[in-house]
């Protein structure tokens, strides 16, 4: 296997920022972009439940339609794709069943060996309905799903903005979301960036410093 080096990891983190102009004439490629897509796929989420669905918009009229409802912001429009990050709405205990046969159908394992897990995450939806924390909870691993998907497109020199900038309940009404029972948490947009008209891309990264940051044991 094959690994990139540490200088090239911090490079590749580096050379990543929110891109605010894309390059409208360049495309992502089909190899590229299905590659991306693979790297959402193998996100890790809470028991794996990948409580998430991710919709890509290429369509420029679509994407029209998205920008009005983001605040104007050009990367809407501009991009190459956009995907949109969804949480499941209201998880139900029969979700839980679907992944479980799943992992049947992928491992060949026997239902009942899956008998604790099944409890576990029974046990887990259970308390955060209870605590109604349900949605929040499928939130969180569409953001983890948002890590995987801009880190993997800075290794392979894709751009992207991640994009918290819009009306979710619009997005829901207008990529049928909602119909599906899903809600949208975020967005990212992905392309090459238009190094000229992007004032963000050569200006130095605001981090703080290790040491407010960190604490070390
Ligand atoms: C969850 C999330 C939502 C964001 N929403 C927007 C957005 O709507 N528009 C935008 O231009 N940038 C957005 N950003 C980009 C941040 O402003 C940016 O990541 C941050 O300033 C750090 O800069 P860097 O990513 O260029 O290093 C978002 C970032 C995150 C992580």
């Amino acid at each position: 296997m094959t690994t990139l080096s540490n200088e090239q990891l911090l490079e590749r983190l580096q050379w990543r920022y929110a891109v605010k102009r894309f390059d409208p004439a360049r495309t992502i490629g089909d190899e590229d972009w299905s590659t991306l897509e693979e790297a959402l796929l193998l996100s890790p989420s809470s028991y794996g439940l990948q409580p998430w669905k991710f919709y890509v918009v290429k369509n420029p009229d679509v994407k029209k339609r998205l920008r009005s409802h983001s605040y104007d912001q050009p990367q809407i429009e501009e991009c190459s794709h956009l995907v949109v990050i969804a949480a499941l709405k209201d998880a139900q205990p029969d979700d839980i069943e679907r992944y479980l046969d799943r992992i049947v159908e992928v491992r060949n394992t026997p239902r009942k060996e899956l008998e604790v897990l099944r409890g576990m995450m029974h046990g887990s939806q259970k308390q955060a309905r209870e605590q109604g924390a349900l949605n929040d909870w499928s939130a969180r691993q569409c953001f983890i799903a948002l890590g995987f998907l801009l880190s993997s497109a800075a290794i392979l020199g894709i751009d992207a903005c991640p994009m918290e900038g819009f009306v979710p309940n619009e997005y829901d009404r207008i990529l049928g979301i909602q119909d599906d029972g899903y809600f949208s948490v975020v967005a990212c947009a992905l392309g090459y960036r238009d190094q000229n008209e992007d004032w963000l891309s050569n200006l130095e990264k605001v981090r703080y410093e290790p040491d407010d940051v960190f604490t070390r044991f």
